[in-house]
């Protein structure tokens, strides 16, 4: 069959990395693709943006299955578009991807139907806000309400710091239109966790859990980024965790979707955090995360097809999900200066270390083909994975892997996994 995955980043590579291990998949497309997935799909020059070339691009090909890594085009309604023209899609329909497009929805969500999440309020103008935080107890959690780049949540230790906050998020639009509505929330504390998931409107099935590291540097120090490492599974995510949220959390969400009318099919990341009242929701996604995904589909043992086959059939109930009793370490190469301001068009050296090195992967985000030369091409460059038999050993394998890229301002954490020890 022909599969087409639209997306750029490493989730997209790692994404591409398990469609072509599958025997059922004899070509592969990217829109628009990097340097990395060139090596295993064609890519195409297509934005993940532009859906009527998408689509017009699928009916041309005869694509069997198109796979949607990116939240943008969930969110805007790409699977919809696609689906009126006939053509097989995994990923929520819009209806569906508000579960992440929108903060207060899914708050609402998460109120009406007693799934554990920290207390909050929405506010539709600054001034309300204001007023509320003037009474509120700090620290206290501002959200702007639609997607920004995993950016649009600031955390306030003081009250004047809160209200810079609602200025820059409500008057001077830091996040663009994300921010015309903002979800005020409780802070919480405790250990997070990433659990992906894959649903086909009424099953639900658990991936193995994952950890990631979100600000730039070392200590969890820093501004928040996309994402700096990850590890798999998490030692956190405990049989009592998984017990937790298997009664009070998964398919509470899959059927609270349903019984909205808005049907959920696709992958939910659930972002928890263990508090010490119990697990609650962080945020929902409604893809696969990145760099989670960089940790997760290396150890899975299914074949992607089949399960993302049965999530759009509705049998996902006849699939046992299994994943390697292995651990897996993702660290990211990014350029220094990410996420504020950085360089880029430096030739990336060493790739071919990674050839046929089972357990190591080099999954490209940031990177792009320059007259013969692969070169950086974004904050997040490469995510270097390897697998191990514990954690400790996937830390040691990855953090080896990482000497053998080079790139000018070549900027990684060193310390992905640590408090795994
Ligand atoms: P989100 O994009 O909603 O996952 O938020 C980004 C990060 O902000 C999370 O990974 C947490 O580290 C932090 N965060 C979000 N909400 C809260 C909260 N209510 N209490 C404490 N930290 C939070
Ligand atoms: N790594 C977090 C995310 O994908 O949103």
């Amino acid at each position: 069959m022909k599969v087409l995955i639209v997306g750029s980043g490493g989730r997209e590579h790692a994404i591409a990395a398990s469609v072509a291990k599958s025997s059922k998949v004899d070509k592969i497309y990217c829109a628009p693709g990097n340097a990395g997935i060139a090596g295993l799909a064609e890519c195409v020059p297509i934005g993940a943006m532009e859906f009527d070339k998408l689509t017009a691009f699928a009916k041309e090909k005869a694509i069997d299955l198109t796979i949607v890594g990116m939240d943008d085009p969930l969110v805007g309604g790409l699977v919809d578009v696609m689906e009126a023209e006939g053509l097989r899609v995994f990923g929520p329909r819009k209806n569906a991807a508000i579960l992440e497009g929108s903060k207060a929805f899914s708050k609402e969500l998460m109120k009406k139907y007693n799934i554990p999440t920290a207390a909050y309020e929405t506010f539709d103008d600054a001034k309300a806000a204001t007023e509320y935080l003037k009474g509120a107890k700090m620290p206290i959690v501002l959200k702007a309400d639609g997607l920004a780049l995993g950016k649009g949540v600031l955390i306030c230790n003081t009250l004047e710091e809160a209200l810079d906050g609602v200025k820059s998020i409500m008057e001077d639009k830091k996040f663009g239109d994300a921010g015309n509505r903002m979800v005020v929330e409780e802070f919480m504390t405790g250990r997070e966790v990433s659990v992906l998931s894959f649903v086909d409107g009424k099953t639900i099935k658990i991936m193995s859990s994952a950890q990631d590291h979100k600000r730039a540097n070392d200590g969890d120090k820093g501004p928040n980024t996309g994402g700096m490492g990850t590890f798999s599974p998490s030692p956190f995510y405990t049989q009592e965790v998984d017990d937790f949220c298997k009664k009070h959390i998964y398919q509470a969400t899959v059927d609270a979707m349903a019984a909205e009318g808005r049907s959920f099919k696709g992958v939910i990341f659930f972002g928890l955090m263990l508090t010490e009242q119990g697990p609650k929701v962080l945020e929902y996604n409604a893809r696969f995360g990145d760099p989670e995904a960089q940790v997760v589909l290396p150890r899975m043992k299914n074949d992607i097809i089949d399960v993302v086959e049965a999530c759009i059939d509705g049998t996902l109930d006849k699939i046992d999900l299994q994943f390697e009793d292995n651990a897996a370490v993702c660290v990211i190469l990014a350029s220094d200066g990410y996420p504020i301001s950085y360089e880029k068009g430096f030739p990336i050296r060493g790739l071919e270390a990674f050839d046929n090195k089972e357990g190591y992967y080099c999954f490209h985000a940031g990177t792009k083909l320059d007259n013969g030369n692969i070169v950086t091409n974004g904050g997040r460059v490469l995510g270097v994975t390897a697998t191990g038999v514990t954690l400790k050993e996937a830390r040691s394998n990855a953090y080896e892997a990482t000497k053998w890229v080079d790139f000018d301002n070549k900027y990684m954490r060193n310390d992905i996994g640590n408090s795994i020890n």
